[in-house]
């Protein structure tokens, strides 16, 4: 029987003895206990913890926001949170956002202990079992478009690259992966009907494929668009990790090929879309702002891609570099870009300002409007590259940098 590693984070010295002793008796656990949530987390970044047996109530962060914190940065780790007597309702909301288990404290007896305990590591691993086979059978390859910042061009290359693909004759989704508005909508004719937001009202985490279906919209060449909110959806709300897995898991059986337009900020849900990308790749123009906030996201994503891939494999980045630059002096060289990066750039998209205007007016995106243009011809060109490095997960080169 192999061991169970558990890590309580309980201030109280008294219950987390009592808790330890329960646990350790038979052999089955054996018990870490630390007293604020801030040890817990240096704990947790060390590794070798199979599961968390969580008061919400600590000297340094109290009530549902300490689950919060903690499955943010571990979302891998199955919790099993502790609520006060007087606090129901706090155990089911934090199972509907990720948390395996609740108990209530003073009314836990070594049984309800016990087995609680072994039930969230059953279900947690059934559920990663069931996440990994998923993205090792006939699951379609999952591409994230990352901008260093806003207004790199990132949304025109994902849309552009996805039409690319869709002509090369592979099935495509382009889902923009956002908590508010974003801007795919204003590179094509139609207004999105439905969009991403009517999915992060769900309560639950999981997302059905039916509920899915009918957010999914036809776009150009026959590629499906998840669009991120629209204008007038303006309460903020981001997805959770839970919605944003369930989400690109389903998209990821319908089709060969899913693209994610995915914002630059660090959060939990551009973590989860990380962990079940095959590659993710930054758009930066070259002048240094943007490499250098490029820099720091790839990096990011190192870290993630190299910890938390749920794909069993190594998340694989690049970087496309956007030729935006007005002030060619003020701004980086490819190699540059490169040694800075640690990266090879996968592609130099041409200045493309005129087209890019012209497609914007017309509703049309470049690639469609003029082909041959050596902008679409870029696009085309990151198609091609996507295409040659399918393969199974395990077959993608990692990348050690992170
Ligand atoms: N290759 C390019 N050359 C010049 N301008 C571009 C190019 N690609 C995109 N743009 C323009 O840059 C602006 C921002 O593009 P967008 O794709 O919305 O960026 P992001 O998604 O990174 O915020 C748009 O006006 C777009 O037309
Ligand atoms: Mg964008």
């Amino acid at each position: 029987m192999q061991v169970i590693k558990l890590l309580q984070i309980e201030d109280n010295r008294l219950e987390s003895h009592q808790t330890k002793h329960w646990l350790t008796e038979s052999g089955e656990f054996q018990v870490e206990c630390v007293t604020l949530l801030a040890m817990g987390i240096a704990r947790l970044s060390q590794g070798d913890i199979d599961i968390v047996l969580l008061d919400l109530n600590l000297p340094d962060s109290q009530g549902e926001k300490t689950f919060d914190k903690l499955h943010a940065q571990f979302p891998e780790i199955p919790i099993v949170v502790l609520t006060g007597e007087y606090e129901e309702a706090i155990g089911p909301s934090t199972v509907a956002k990720g948390a395996q288990d609740y108990l209530i404290k003073k009314r836990v007896t070594r049984e309800a202990l016990q087995h609680v305990l072994r039930y969230a590591l059953a279900r947690h691993s059934a559920q990663q079992e069931k996440i990994r086979s998923l993205q090792l059978s006939d699951a379609g390859r999952v591409i994230g478009f990352i901008g260093a910042k806003g207004g790199t061009g990132t949304t025109t290359t994902a849309l552009n690259v996805a039409i690319a693909l869709a002509q090369q004759g592979k099935s495509v989704i382009l889902a923009e992966i956002r908590p508010s508005y974003g801007t795919l909508s204003l590179h094509l004719p139609q207004k999105p009907t439905h969009t991403i937001r009517t999915l992060m009202d769900r309560p639950k985490g999981h997302i059905s494929t039916h509920e899915l279906n009918a957010v999914l919209c036809k776009g150009p060449s026959g590629i499906w668009l998840l669009f991120g909110p629209k204008e007038n959806e303006v309460d903020f709300m981001e997805p959770t990790s839970e919605q944003t897995i369930s989400i690109i898991n389903s998209l990821s059986k319908k089709v060969e090929y899913i693209i994610l337009d995915l914002p630059p900020q660090p959060s939990p849900t551009l973590r989860a879309a990380i962990s079940l990308c095959h590659v993710a790749l930054i758009v930066t123009e070259r002048e240094p702002a943007s490499v250098h906030a490029g820099n720091v996201i790839l990096k990011q994503l190192q870290i993630w891609g190299n910890q938390g891939n749920l794909t069993g494999g190594v998340v694989q980045t690049g970087v496309i570099v956007v030729n935006r630059t007005i002030f060619p002096s003020y701004s980086f060289a490819l190699d540059e870009i490169q040694a800075q990066m640690e990266s090879d750039v996968l592609e130099l998209i041409p200045w493309g300002a005129a087209e890019n205007l012209r497609a914007l007016q017309e509703g049309v995106p470049v690639v469609l409007l003029q082909p041959d243009n050596d902008t679409s011809l870029s696009y085309i060109s990151i198609a091609k590259q996507l295409m040659q490095t399918a393969g199974t997960p395990q077959s993608i080169s990692a990348n050690q940098n992170g």
